[in-house]
């Protein structure tokens, strides 16, 4: 069996037809063309007003808490299960980190201990939308509009999910994608800012452009800010995927599909990715937890199903257990705090997840994985 990849895109003659068609006329007067284009339909399709494209996701959460005024001496609770990139920008912008703990079953933030990380200095909560899945927005949004706090949805992971029909992306005062080589709808790298809010959008033009705000006088900057502009053959290539993102989130909700019916009966020593009623989980990674009692942890799991030339990825580690937030004195508290986190996070790992991945492989995968538990 060839090597099996943990994620990737899948691109079509439509995706090569729009970069090469950049390639050859998105210059000079049209140098834009492909981003207005990408930005307007990215917009109408999360269902909020205004989308900025932009290098990154990362890049992205920066111009949020930029734009929301946040800066040294506030608190910005996250998720302590998550890639790093959605609290780093926390700390480039002068603000402490504050870990959450995540809910058992969704692994996306709890509300609960949201509230209880709350102290006068919180400015903003940046909830994540974990692995496709949606956190409690209704419980989420009490907390946030009693304490007067803004939000930020890091749906990196999480494009064409929902939560009472309500697209992932449009819950926060701004939401922010990623479209990296690994996410569901890709340009390689990449990332956009949408919002509702006509201020933070205008904001973030004028932050990402080194400070100037669209059409105004050239080499004449107000600020100094930052370069945070995408390519035109990445909105092209961002373009043709989002024409496309139906049949993208179906061929991932379809390996899920193949995943459970496979694993079906490991139920109750396997916990696959939640999907709660009235939400749709678009499953960007297909996740395993597995049960403490089969004495195996996410490193040992990895190795073994390397050995039958599956690549998988650890199911991310607390960001308060990282040797990056040692000395950080929040990341202390969360060590204690955060007990669902570190109770599932050792067990868990990402299986083969890319769009191009067939049933027959996903049947490879299950099989070796379950002679792994079962020795
Ligand atoms: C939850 C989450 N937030 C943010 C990011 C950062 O995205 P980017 O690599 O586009 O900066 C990622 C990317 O993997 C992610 O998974």
């Amino acid at each position: 069996m060839e090597r099996i990849p943990v994620s990737g895109p899948w691109i079509t003659q439509k995706e090569i037809d729009y970069v090469s068609d950049a390639v050859a006329h998105a210059w000079y007067g049209n140098a834009n063309i492909y981003h207005e284009r990408f930005e307007r339909a990215f917009a109408r399709y999360v269902g909020v007003r205004f989308a900025a494209s932009l290098p990154s996701c990362t890049s992205a959460i920066h111009l949020s808490l930029l734009a929301l005024g946040i800066g040294r001496g506030d608190e910005v609770v996250v998720p302590d299960i998550t890639w790093i990139a959605s609290a780093a920008p926390i700390t480039y912008v002068g603000a402490t980190p504050v870990f959450a703990d995540v809910d058992p079953k969704t692994w996306c933030l709890s509300a609960k201990s949201v509230a209880e990380c709350i102290t006068p200095k919180t400015k903003a909560v940046i909830l994540v939308d974990l692995y496709g899945n949606m956190p409690d927005m209704d419980a989420l949004r009490v907390v946030t509009s009693r304490h007067g706090i803004a939000v930020i949805e890091d749906a990196a992971e999480a494009i064409g999910s929902e939560f009472n029909q309500r697209k992932a992306g449009g819950f926060g005062d701004t939401g922010v994608f990623s479209f990296h080589g690994s996410k569901t709808l890709t340009t390689g790298e990449g990332g956009m800012l949408v919002t509702d809010r006509e201020d933070l959008y205008r904001r973030a033009l004028f932050l990402r452009d080194h400070g100037r705000p669209p059409g105004d006088k050239m080499f004449f900057n107000t600020e100094v800010a930052y370069k945070y502009k995408m390519s035109s053959m990445q909105a092209a290539l961002g373009l043709a995927q989002l024409e496309r993102i139906e049949e993208l989130i179906s061929r991932k909700r379809q390996i899920f599909a193949w995943y459970q019916r496979e694993l079906a009966d490991l139920e109750g020593w396997v916990t696959l990715n939640h999907e709660a009623s009235g939400t749709k989980n678009t499953y960007w990674m297909i996740t395993a937890i597995v049960d403490s009692k089969y004495g195996i942890e996410k490193a040992g799991l990895m190795e073994r199903m390397n050995e039958k030339n599956i690549d998988c990825r650890p199911f991310f580690y607390p960001l308060s257990s990282l040797p990056a937030y040692e000395d950080l004195e929040q990341a202390q508290y969360a060590r204690r705090r955060n007990k669902v986190s570190y109770k599932i996070s050792p067990y868990g790992i990402n299986l083969p997840s890319s769009l191009k991945l067939t049933e027959d492989k996903v049947k490879y995968v299950c099989e070796s994985f379950k002679g792994i538990l079962q020795p």
